[in-house]
């Protein structure tokens, strides 16, 4: 028997609203390619403190073309990044735009973020395989932008509260860093949080571990760079069989959930503490239900998950994918399953929340 459907009502206000979000947001996607050209092109740089230049002034200064520089000007002018002044013709850049674009000390700063939703958006077609077979992919298959993107993001959140906030939340951990501890940071990609503790502690050393060779490289690189290559050593290693044991202090930072066996890892960590050694997990700021993320952090991080995070875990052996919105409750379990007793939230910030664990 055929049933006859009947029509849904639609409200032509609501569809309307509809679309004009969605021309926004689509000048927003577009846009992560234009911030990423004026952070890689010096365009951003050479308008910070320079007043109202032109689009000739900009690209004579840049070594640039003028009428590329003209027409993303415009598009930044309309986006809210740039001002423009009609009368004198001249673009420039608002002083909190200075520094959230171009001040690499400060939290805010932000061409880190739109470098690895670059890069994920680049790979997204191989995503869409893998997510009709199945499969994953693993974090070193990314195109650069999103290893180098990562390191230059994360980096000003670690810069603003590690030293400052989430080592010292951790019960006992700094006195034991300023007498000289041994500290292991476990998938710490390019190194952004393992030489930033070298730099606090000079008494302490430090072994960073990825499962990825390009970023051990690259983290090599930047010991050597900051000058504390004689304390810090890197390793490809993966999570679940890292070396060394007695660490008074075991790390990991934003990769928990990325990797494939989280418990395995936990095992691992609870095997290489010290006695009364911590572990100090750095996971993405989540609630516990799906409810608790529908909001804009949450949102970029579902959209970082099943880009990156997700396809990473898949990738590899258990496949757990925690995904990088798991929430307290899940990264307990995990800690618990690995075998260790002490759980407890430490810190957080409007990106991350910080948890302690012990035997
Ligand atoms: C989002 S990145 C964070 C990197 C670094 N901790 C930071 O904060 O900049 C996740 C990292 O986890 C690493 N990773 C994923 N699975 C791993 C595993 N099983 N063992 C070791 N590292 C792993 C990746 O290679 C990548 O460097």
């Amino acid at each position: 028997m055929s049933t006859i459907e009947e029509p849904v009502a639609v409200d032509v206000d609501k569809l309307m609203q509809f679309v004009f979000r969605a021309v926004d947001e689509v000048g927003a996607t577009l846009n992560t390619a234009l911030v990423v050209m004026g952070d890689k092109l010096g365009w951003y740089r050479a308008l910070a403190g320079a007043g109202g230049l032109s689009p000739t002034e900009l690209a004579e200064r840049t070594g640039s073309a003028e009428r590329y520089v003209r027409e993303w000007l415009n598009a930044q002018a309309a986006g809210g990044y740039v001002d423009y002044d009609p009368d004198s013709g001249l673009y420039s850049l608002p002083p909190e735009q200075t520094v959230a674009l171009t001040d690499a000390s400060s939290p805010a700063y932000l061409p880190g973020f739109f470098q690895i939703a670059l890069g994920s958006v680049l790979d997204s077609p191989r995503i869409m395989d893998a997510a009709l077979s199945g499969a994953g992919l693993g974090w070193g298959e990314h195109v650069h932008d999103v290893h180098d993107g990562c390191e230059r993001f994360f980096r000003s959140g670690y810069n603003a509260h590690l030293v400052a906030e989430w080592l010292p939340a951790l019960d006992g951990v700094v006195a034991k860093l300023e007498r000289g501890a041994l500290v292991a940071d476990v998938g710490c990609g390019h190194g952004a949080s393992t030489i930033l503790m070298a730099q606090a502690y000079p008494n302490s050393t430090f072994v960073g571990s990825d499962y990825h060779d390009g970023s051990i490289e690259t983290a090599r690189r930047r010991a050597q760079e900051a000058g504390v290559a004689d304390r810090v050593r890197f390793e490809v290693e993966p999570s679940t069989t890292y070396s060394g044991t007695g660490y008074d202090l075991v790390t990991m930072f934003d990769c928990l959930h990325d990797m494939g066996d989280p418990v395995g890892a936990a095992r691992h960590v609870l095997s290489t503490l010290a006695p009364d050694g911590t572990w100090m997990i750095v996971e993405p700021a989540a609630g516990d239900r799906v409810e608790d993320n529908l909001n804009p952090v949450g949102r970029a991080f579902y959209a970082f998950s099943t880009l990156l995070c997700t396809p990473a875990s898949l990738s590899q052996d258990v496949g757990l994918a925690l995904g990088a919105q798991a929430g307290e409750a899940r990264i307990h379990d995990v800690v618990e399953a690995g075998g260790l007793t002490h759980f407890r939230r430490v810190a957080e910030t409007p990106f991350n929340i910080v948890y302690e664990a012990r035997r």
